[in-house]
Formats: C-alpha cells, structure tokens, sequence
C-alpha cells in the first residue's frame, strides 16, 4: 500500500516547535511519507528549531525580507505554496496555529481541493485585533479545515460554536507540550557567558520575551520602563530578555533598557536554552502565545503583558495573570509577587492544561485512521 504524502508547512519559530513532534513521529511510521515546506517567514528563528529537531524541509520559500509587511508575506507564500502543492500533490496539508502561514497553507491547500489539517484548532479571543493578526488568521482557518486538532476542550466548544462539524474535532492536546518536555529533558550547559551568568544568578531572576505586533510602540516602550523600576527597585534582581529578531522590536527595548547593568540582552535563545531560562526564572514576563503554555508545565508564574488571551486556561488554574502593557501595572504586579512569598506561592504550581505530551501521536492515529 502507498504511504500517505503529508505536507507540513512551516514559517515561524512556533510552527516550527510545535510542528515538528508531528513531523517527527509520521517521519518514523511507514504509513505515511511527510514532506516538510519552510514558507521562510521566519530565517534565523526557524532555522535554529529545524536544526534541534534535525528537520531539513524539502523546499525552502525564503520569503522573509525586513520590516515585512501582512500583506507580502501573504502574497508571497501563497505563490510558493502554489507551486509546492503543485508539483508533490500530497494526500493532507498540515499547518500549526495562527501565523500568516498557517492562514495561508490553508488557503493554498484550499485552492487545491486538498483535505487541511490544523493542529492547534479552536483558539480565540473573539477579539478582532487582539492579537492582530492572529485571530482572524485562525478564524478564516477554521471553515477551511477538514480535520481540527484542537488542543484542550475549551478550543473544542469554540469550534463547535461555529458549526465545525463535531466528527471533524479531537481533542489531542498541544504538540507544544510535546516539544516541551521532550527539551525539558535533555541534559543542558551554558555556554554564553550572558546565558552563564544568567544560571549562576543566585537572586532574583527575570525572563521577558515581547514581538506582538499589537504592542509595537507605545506599549512595548510601557513594557520596557517597567522592566527598568523594576530593576532599579530591587537591587538583586537580574533580568534576560533575549530579543525577537524584528527591528521594530529591538528599536524600542535597546533604548530603553540596553545601557542597565542588570539586564542582559540577548539574541533569540534557541529553544533549549531558553526552556531551561524558563524553569530558571523566578517570574516570566511575556506576550508570547506559547511560553504562556509551557511555563504553566514548569510551575513558574506568568504575567502575560497582553488585555486579552486565548490560552485562558492558564489563568483560570491561576498561574498566569492579563497585566496589559501599562507601565504602572506591569511594575506593581511584579513587585507584588517578587515580593510576597504568599502571592507567589499561590501563583506557583505546576499544571499541564495545555497537553500530556502525548498530541502528536493521536495526530498520527487520528489520520491514519482516516485516510489509510
Ligand atoms: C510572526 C507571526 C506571529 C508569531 C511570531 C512568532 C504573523 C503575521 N506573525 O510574527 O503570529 O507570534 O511570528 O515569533 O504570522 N525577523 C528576522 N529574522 C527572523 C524572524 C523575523 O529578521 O528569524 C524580522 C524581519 O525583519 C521580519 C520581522 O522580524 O520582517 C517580522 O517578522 P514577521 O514574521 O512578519 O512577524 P513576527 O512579529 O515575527
Ligand atoms: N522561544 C525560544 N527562544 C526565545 C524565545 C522563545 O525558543 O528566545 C520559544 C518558546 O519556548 C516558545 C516559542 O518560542 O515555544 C514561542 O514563540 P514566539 O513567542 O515567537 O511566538 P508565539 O508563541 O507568540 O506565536
């Protein structure tokens, strides 16, 4: 019997962390062939993750220039894509989350007439700009898809919300889970001095990541001030904020932060690096979508620098908390739990709403299943 050809399209470091379980483990079962395409929306950030999962994609659409805009990512992968399906008319197309090229893998997939899958269904803040673009891109995924892997039962009820047939959902849990612990596992040594210095700070330490589009300017000047009272109101405290690779981010947090002594800039960390910063950290500050699934796993707090969320469920368990972008509030939450063994403790337990670790396998039985 002819294996099933599975395309996985990825773009972004996200996609490609959360992609590559599924990759990983079709790659292995002699059910199915999985030709990965890199859109290249990402360069750096997508390269680091492809080359921890050992994943050399099969065609690379290089599309990233600098200060991209939505409307060329969309064009440009779209044509790629095209192409792509074109040549290898795989069996299924999957793509991850909320990124342009997820959105956009669908609608290639779409034109094409070839069955979708999306892994990591279902999530919304019903919140048009928040995150922008994201919601949208999620949303105008949904009606495209024929199988919805959402990751909790929340994302579930949304979907059913919008009449997605109940016999094209499973509840599989997040592949970034996967990812997670799989890293979480490996034996991990610092080798930059910045990233060494970080791990044998024996106070107070500060994990900070920021790029929504939503937060360039203003808000991200808010987030970058309130990292500095911080720092200047507690003089043990030492903070890591490695630096998304877009320009529009790093204007803002050089100036603002680049000249304190106590706060290191980095590069993006690759992953493993920066999930063992994770469980280093005393509080994570961050308005990334996935570091507010993993750290819940670690226990760690999280203020997430974000009004609206579509990961609720790690406020709900009560270790993450919406703390928006205003400087005042930022720093005052902070403090509160820097200093107030109660009110951290209460914020400090380990909880997995997000996954077991095990989504990447129901992916694989769930499309064996369907279309062996
Ligand atoms: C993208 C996704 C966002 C996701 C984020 C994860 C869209 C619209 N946005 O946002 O959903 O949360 O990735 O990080 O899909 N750049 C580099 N090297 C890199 C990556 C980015 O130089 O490896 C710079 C480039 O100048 C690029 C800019 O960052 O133009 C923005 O990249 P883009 O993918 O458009 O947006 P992100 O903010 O990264
Ligand atoms: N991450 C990483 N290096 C970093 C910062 C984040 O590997 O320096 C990982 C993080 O563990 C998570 C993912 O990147 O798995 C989140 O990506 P990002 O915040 O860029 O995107 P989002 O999740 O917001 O879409």
């Amino acid at each position: 019997m002819n294996p099933i050809q599975v395309m996985a399209i990825v773009g972004t470091r996200p996609d490609a962390i959360k992609m590559a379980p599924v990759v990983l483990i079709l790659r292995d079962d002699p059910r199915f062939r999985v030709r990965v395409i890199a859109t290249g929306q990402h360069r750096e950030m997508l390269d680091q993750v492809l080359k921890l999962f050992q994943i050399v994609p099969d065609e690379d659409l290089q599309v990233m220039t600098p200060y991209q805009t939505l409307a060329q990512i969309t064009t440009r992968v779209l044509e790629g894509l095209d192409k792509a399906l074109q040549r290898y008319r795989p069996d299924v197309v999957l793509a991850q989350g909320d990124t342009t090229t997820t959105f956009v893998a669908a609608l290639a997939a779409f034109y094409h007439q070839i069955p979708f899958g999306h892994v990591e269904a279902g999530l919304r803040t019903y919140d048009k700009y928040h995150p922008f673009p994201e919601e949208i891109n999620r949303r105008l995924t949904a009606p495209i898809a024929d199988f919805h892997f959402a990751p909790t039962e929340r994302a579930r009820q949304n979907l059913l919300r919008e009449a997605i047939p109940a016999e094209c959902i499973w509840v599989t849990g997040n592949t970034g889970i996967d990812a997670v612990l799989w890293v979480a596992q490996q034996p991990f040594e610092p080798q930059d001095p910045a990233l060494k210095r970080f791990f044998a700070h024996t106070g107070r330490t500060l994990l900070i990541t920021t790029h929504r589009r939503e937060n360039w300017g203003e808000p991200m000047e808010g987030i970058a001030l309130s990292i500095r009272d911080l720092l200047d109101a507690l003089p043990d405290l030492l903070a890591l904020l490695p630096m998304h690779r877009n320009p529009r981010v790093r204007e803002v947090i050089q100036r603002v932060l680049g000249d304190h002594p106590r706060m290191i800039l980095t590069e993006p960390l690759d992953y493993a690096p920066f999930v063992h910063a994770m469980r280093h950290a005393t509080l994570i500050l961050t308005d990334s979508g996935g570091v507010q699934e993993e750290a819940p796993a670690f226990g760690k707090p999280i203020l997430v620098l974000r009004t609206t969320t579509e990961r609720p469920e790690g406020v709900e368990a009560g270790t993450a908390k919406l703390v928006g972008t205003e400087r005042a509030c930022i720093r005052e939450e902070a403090l509160r739990l820097l200093t107030d063994a109660d009110a951290y403790a209460r914020m400090a337990h380990a909880i997995n709403p997000y996954g077991d670790g095990h989504a990447a396998e129901r992916i694989r039985e769930i499309l064996a299943s369907r279309l062996v």
